[in-house]
């Protein structure tokens, strides 16, 4: 496991959304340069950028043209070279998007293999033999291409008809059908190699690492998914040996698998077993004041997943991303600085998507953008200032890669810095206190001591060979009380948010919509004081 993700806090980027450096309305890589000390200074130590690589953008970028070539809206190769040259020189990382799974219908691959005489994209993607055989049961596709191109078959699709999917054959290939090839067929291990050449060639400029798209889905037929398990280990041993200091990180929803298939970390994410649905979205949040929520559920799933994965690996919680409706739709701001409290002190790396550090908001009914539908509202400009277009871009309001939000009351970075206990500043002194301490980081185990029968309050502890550290969350409007293991007078109480707790011997009365992070600081014994 790289030693960076030891203490690595990410900082997720939709490009199109962050900063627009040339006044074109849309997000760049010089604009990301530019605001790379704020990042720095709210505390994020690492980066992940969505796609940005040369694409038609039917699905915002993760429709793949060209994966070596930035997206010329975005800048240049060059441009990105220098962004991770600055990011390094502030001792930071960034990892990037690799979208491994499908290309876009313009990808060259893609004309080449549409073409009927067989040449060396033949079998870069899913094809049938015949365009009158479609993918039905083919499980991990949504569909299908047909009469598209004067080659005699249908194309499997991977997400929109526009993302074509790559071959890496299918796990029990029907003999009956030659055109469903073995995942360790030629043609499979075709299409891993080129892209383990991907991810060379962006390794070689330096970035450190990798989101993976849909990482769980390449192989097809793949029931129990173990023939993906055994791609992502070649890929792993592959960087192993050559780059051993790069991150892997998919999107898979299930770190047991994830971890064994080479990844470092795994998301929990909207969809999968994990119920991390519940936590900060639903009906009934678990972190909304109406304390209605459960969270038993969700720390039953987690500690199988801890299970699984024998104790190694990351499992990480992000505050969102660019799929799912932004934690602010749901919850307000008093709300949110307890969810992070709770991010910022579990195991694995926690991931902050832009904008969730102010309390940006959801914009419901925006007409969809690239592919986003109902994920649109969650990818709206980044809110700097008051300035022109909230600081976002120079460009005429109509030319915006999505609408600012008209809210006059939009939470921005400024108000967000001026006000002392605004949500900006309990995510930065949250970080702050995480960095501070090694039983806060990524490795530490977590041993949850309440929640899991009675959803309120959640107690959990953070412990390793150097601290001991109690984490008590009562997001609900009733006050609860907790008996400690510890004395009064042998606890520090590290940070406090929300009302006011009361102490009486061991027992804690947790005031509601409240927050306490206690570390174990057993008195010394008398007699060796001073010695
Ligand atoms: C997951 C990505 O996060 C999402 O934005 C994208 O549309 C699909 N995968 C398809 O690549």
């Amino acid at each position: 496991m790289p030693n960076w993700l030891d203490n690595a806090i990410f900082y997720e980027i939709y490009p199109q959304s962050f900063q627009d450096s040339n006044g074109d309305g849309i997000g760049d890589l010089q604009g990301i340069i530019q605001r790379l000390d704020y990042i720095q200074q709210l505390g994020c130590n690492a980066i992940w950028l969505n796609p940005c690589f040369d694409s038609p953008f039917a699905d915002a970028g993760y429709d793949v043209r060209n994966y070596c070539r930035i997206a010329p809206r975005y800048g240049t190769n060059q441009d990105m070279k220098q962004l991770l040259d600055q990011v390094h020189r502030r001792k930071m990382r960034l990892i990037l998007d690799l979208v491994p799974g499908h290309t876009s219908v313009e990808h060259p691959w893609f004309l080449e293999s549409m073409k009927p005489e067989e040449n060396e994209y033949t079998h870069r993607y899913l094809w049938t033999d015949s365009i009158w055989e479609d993918f039905n049961g083919v499980e991990n596709t949504t569909g299908c291409l047909r009469g598209i191109s004067p080659r005699n078959g249908s194309c499997a699709v991977n997400f929109f008809s526009t993302q074509p999917a790559l071959n890496y054959g299918f796990a029990n290939p029907d003999p009956a059908k030659p055109w469903q090839k073995s995942s360790d067929s030629p043609e499979a291990q075709a299409t891993l190699n080129a892209m383990i050449q991907v991810m060379d060639f962006w390794l070689k400029m330096g970035c450190d690492g990798f989101r993976v798209d849909m990482a769980g889905s390449l192989v097809k037929n793949d029931p129990d998914q173990e023939a993906t398990i055994r791609l992502w280990q070649k890929v792993r041993a592959f960087l192993d040996e050559n780059y051993p200091d790069a991150a892997l990180i998919s999107e898979w929803g299930n770190p047991g698998r994830a971890l064994r298939g080479g990844f470092h970390m795994d998301f929990l994410l909207h969809f999968g077993p994990s119920r991390y649905w519940e936590l900060f979205r639903s009906n009934a949040p678990y972190f909304s004041r109406k304390g209605k929520g459960e969270i038993g559920g969700f720390l039953m799933k987690y500690q199988e997943f801890v299970q699984e994965c024998g104790g190694e690996g990351l499992i990480c919680l992000p505050s969102g991303n660019h799929d799912m409706e932004r934690m602010s739709y749901f919850l307000d701001e008093e709300e949110s600085k307890l969810a992070f409290l709770f991010l910022l002190t579990m195991p694995g790396a926690p991931f902050i998507y832009y904008g969730d550090e102010i309390g940006m908001r959801y914009l419901e009914n925006l007409p969809s953008k690239e592919g986003g539908y109902h994920r649109t509202g969650s990818r709206t400009p980044m809110q700097w200032d008051d300035g022109v277009n909230a600081g976002f871009s120079t460009a005429a309001k109509e030319m915006l890669y999505l609408p600012i939000d008209p809210n006059p009351f939009r939470p921005t970075v400024q108000t967000q810095q001026i006000a002392p206990g605004s949500l900006y500043h309990t995510v930065q002194k949250l970080i702050n206190l995480r960095l501070a301490h090694s039983a806060l980081q990524s490795n530490a185990p977590v041993e949850f001591l309440a929640g899991e029968v009675e959803p309120y309050p959640l107690v959990y502890r953070r412990k390793n060979q150097e601290e001991d550290i109690i984490v008590i969350l009562n997001p609900s409007n009733q006050s609860y009380q907790y008996t400690l293991p510890w004395k009064e007078e042998e606890v520090q109480v590290l940070y406090q948010l929300g009302g006011v707790c009361t102490w009486k011997e061991r027992v804690v009365n947790v005031d509601r919509e409240t927050g306490l992070l206690l570390l174990y600081r057993p008195a010394e014994p008398e007699d060796s004081q001073g010695f």
